[in-house]
């Protein structure tokens, strides 16, 4: 018997319990050994029911991703679930924790499902850029009908027990798995239930046979938001053929899709997405056994569009805050915004009708910073400006209990030079969320030289514990998101002076898989700020200059580098602003020339690649994947392109390197390659294999 799986029996009962930390993946051995114990039992006189169950966490969390692209190793899952389908005596699953993908899967070939109550259940497979390989597709559908297996399948997000119960995937829900699972068998035989086998149940998908426009709804639904993707079209056509073909056909087909998707472009880059977002958790120089400090309440300074964004996220988590403003009015502004936001989500049917209540209730909105006392983490999210930051924390020493965590949210600034205004520089650092932030779910932990251990994986434990990803960074300006966004905003703002206009920029960024081009993120955000901003430190950029003096600040007064329709946010290409990109260049004496999309490409996303080298010889990111998961999270990088260190391997650095010096003689020095790119090209080498001096 295989070691990672027991077969235990009680009487007439055999339960096989999988043990195979820290997810219990379908590995080779795995299989094998359910395999093998299945068998065993059924073929034992004594055994009258089987009960499948997990040790540890979780039920089976699905394939061993790590097998994937490797030569696979038999049993195959398909026989390993034929057998459970096929066996003479009930076979139930008791699931806890996540039972997900393969693991799904292989619950849907047994006769019977029970769950505890706080499990989950789904096949999450296209978010790897895969469609279920195992019959999920087929089954499924038999088992909740075809619109919510659509939603699943496509959608990939699971499902909690209750809502499993109420849709036929489980048929009960128990306490615990191995005791629960086993008196459901029990029942079962007392009640001689006939075994159900989904393969042959056609009953949830006849309506769908007769009427296919329920199951094509359902994908439109579902694939809006696909945009680019290749599995979530793949994996609907595979629910598609359980309609429309008999079982086995299906299945076969099912399989097809499977192996095509398993080798695409897409499916890699999206399963080296999954372990980079899971190596980030790996940080360098906390020592073993550092600990977390508990956070069980939270202060957030400052009820602007980011503080009040950063307060939502803990509420929606249930974690009580304390939202401070200086003054009654902004304070009531805020908690309005707060509460107008979730009101919106619910009329959608986003949240539950009473979840806007609920969640005000956890924000306690007070004036005064002297009300932080009893906060163990304090967030900073005021005005960007040193002064008044200094002033903030200044006050926060005053007030704020000891060993309490205090971040700042600051975009650019220098965290040490913050943490100076205290007597605790070891309890200071940055917890740099970004906009909407109850939305996006990123959060750079930035590193400041003096900050501790303890307080960073803190600050690391908390921003996963309210459902974000958070990824530590070391300190220069603009940390690693900012810095190398700000490349490639300036060169969008230099095409216009060669010659580009705003949505031909614009659609080769989101041809490429971004979900907006940088001038309609500045309608978006304001070009007022900017232009404040510029002329505060006395800069000029005559083009996005001359477009505010026209009083174009964006979506909010109706034109900005595009038009838009009355309470629309629809960007429309105005004349107007190429009248005044011709005129300003005419009065600088520049000609337009013709800039093609490649070119733009290049020009935008090379300078990103050269500052993400940078900031890995400088250290301030430990690996590139770290870069790639802050691009994946923060700005909606395309995960079918894995992150711009990751897009640049496949590319081929030689290639960036090139074009870099390319430019480097035509336009100057801003496009110098980065030190490490040369070494890594003069080694042949990718990022991919790049790693920290220890
Ligand atoms: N295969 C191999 N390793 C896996 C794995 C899997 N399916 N799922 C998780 N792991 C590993 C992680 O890499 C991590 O390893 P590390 O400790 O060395 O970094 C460890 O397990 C713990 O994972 P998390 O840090 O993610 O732990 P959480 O508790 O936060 O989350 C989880 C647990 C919800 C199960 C999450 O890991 C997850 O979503 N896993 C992927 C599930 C999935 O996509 N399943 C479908 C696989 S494809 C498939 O089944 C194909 C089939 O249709 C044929
Ligand atoms: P905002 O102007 O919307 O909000 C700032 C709030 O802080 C105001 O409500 C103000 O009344 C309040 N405030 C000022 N002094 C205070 C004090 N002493 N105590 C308590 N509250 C005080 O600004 P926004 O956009 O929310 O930015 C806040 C911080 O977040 C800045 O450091 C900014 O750089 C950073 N940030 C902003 C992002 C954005 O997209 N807006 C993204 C990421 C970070």
């Amino acid at each position: 018997m295989d070691k990672v799986i027991k077969l235990e029996r009680h009487d007439m009962i055999a339960v096989l319990t999988v043990n195979s930390p820290p997810v219990n993946a379908l590995s080779a051995a795995v299989r094998g050994g359910i395999l093998e114990c299945i068998k065993d039992a059924i073929v034992d006189p004594a055994i009258k029911a089987i009960v499948l169950t997990c040790a540890g966490r979780t039920f089976i969390a699905g394939a061993d991703i790590t097998e994937f692209g490797k030569p696979s190793k038999p049993p195959a899952l398909n026989d390993v679930l034929s057998e459970i389908e096929n066996s003479p005596m009930p076979i139930i699953a008791a699931i806890h924790g996540t039972a997900l993908g393969g693991g799904l899967e292989l619950a849907l070939a047994c006769h019977f499902r029970v769950a505890t109550k706080e499990a989950k259940l789904g096949l999450p497979e296209v978010k790897l850029g895969l469609l279920p390989g195992a019959g999920g597709t087929q089954r499924l559908p038999r088992a909740v009908g075809p619109e919510l297996a659509v939603k699943m399948i496509v959608g990939g997000d699971p499902i909690p027990a209750a809502e499993a119960l109420k849709n036929g995937l489980i048929e009960e829900i128990i306490e615990g798995p191995a005791a629960g699972g086993e008196a459901f068998a029990r029942k079962v035989l007392a009640e001689k239930r006939p075994l159900r086998r989904l393969r042959d149940d056609e009953s949830k998908i006849a309506a769908a046979k007769a009427d296919r426009s329920i199951f094509t709804n359902a994908v439109a639904a579902m694939t809006k938001k696909s945009r680019g993707l290749e599995a979530p079209f793949a994996a609907a056509d595979a629910v598609g053929y359980a309609i429309d073909l008999p079982f086995d056909e299906g299945l076969k087909k099912e399989r097809e899709g499977f192996l095509k998707l398993l080798t695409s472009d897409q499916s890699k880059a999206q399963r080296y997405a999954f372990f980079a977002e899971r190596k980030a958790h790996k940080i360098a120089g906390v020592p073993e056994g550092t600990k977390s400090r508990p956070v069980e309440r939270v202060a957030i300074l400052g009820a602007g569009t980011m503080g009040g964004g950063i307060a939502m996220s803990f509420a929606n988590a249930g974690i009580p805050v304390t939202l401070i403003e200086p003054g009654e009015e902004q304070l009531k502004r805020g908690m309005g915004i707060m509460q107008k936001n979730w009101e919106a989500t619910a009329a959608r049917g986003g949240i539950p009708a009473d979840a806007p209540a609920k969640r005000m209730a956890l924000i306690n909105g007070v004036v005064g910073i002297e009300n932080v006392g009893n906060a163990d983490l304090v967030i900073e999210a005021v005005f960007e400006t040193m002064a008044v930051k200094k002033g903030v924390f200044g006050k926060l020493d005053q007030f704020a209990k000891p060993g309490a965590v205090l971040a700042s949210n600051t975009s650019y600034l220098n965290i040490d030079e913050i943490a100076k205004s205290t007597n605790r520089p070891h309890d200071v650092l940055g917890m740099h969320f970004f906009s909407p932030a109850n939305i996006m779910k990123l959060c750079e932990i930035v590193r400041g030289p003096r900050t501790a251990p303890d307080a960073l994986i803190t600050a690391v434990a908390t921003s996963r514990q309210i459902a974000k990803v958070p990824v530590v960074v070391g300190l220069c300006d603009g940390f690693v998101a900012n810095r190398m966004y700000d490349q490639s905003g300036k060169q969008a703002g230099k095409l216009l002076f060669e010659g580009a206009l705003p949505q031909q920029v614009d659609a080769v960024l989101t041809k490429f898989g971004m979900p907006m081009g940088p001038f309609v993120m500045s309608d978006l955000a304001g070009n007022d700020i900017g232009w404040l901003s510029r002329k505060d430190r006395g800069i000029k950029s005559e083009i996005a200059d001359a477009l505010c003096e026209a009083g174009r600040f964006g979506q909010k007064t109706g034109k900005g580098w595009y038009r838009y329709e009355a309470g629309s946010r629809t960007p429309i290409p105005d004349p107007a602003v190429e009248t005044l990109i011709e005129q300003t260049l005419a009065r600088l004496g520049r000609k337009r020339r013709a800039v093609s999309d490649e070119e733009i490409l290049e020009r935008m996303m090379y300078p990103i690649i050269n500052e993400g080298a940078r900031i890995l010889e400088q250290g301030i990111a430990a690996r590139p994947g770290d870069i790639d998961v802050v691009w994946l999270y923060g700005f909606g990088w395309p995960i079918y392109r894995g992150g711009p260190m990751y897009y640049a391997d496949q590319i081929g650095l030689d290639g960036v390197l090139t074009k870099m010096r390319e430019l480097q003689v035509t336009m100057g020095d801003e496009f110098k390659p980065a030190a490490l790119l040369e070494t890594l090209v003069a080694e042949g080498r990718k990022f991919a294999d790049f790693s920290q001096p220890a």
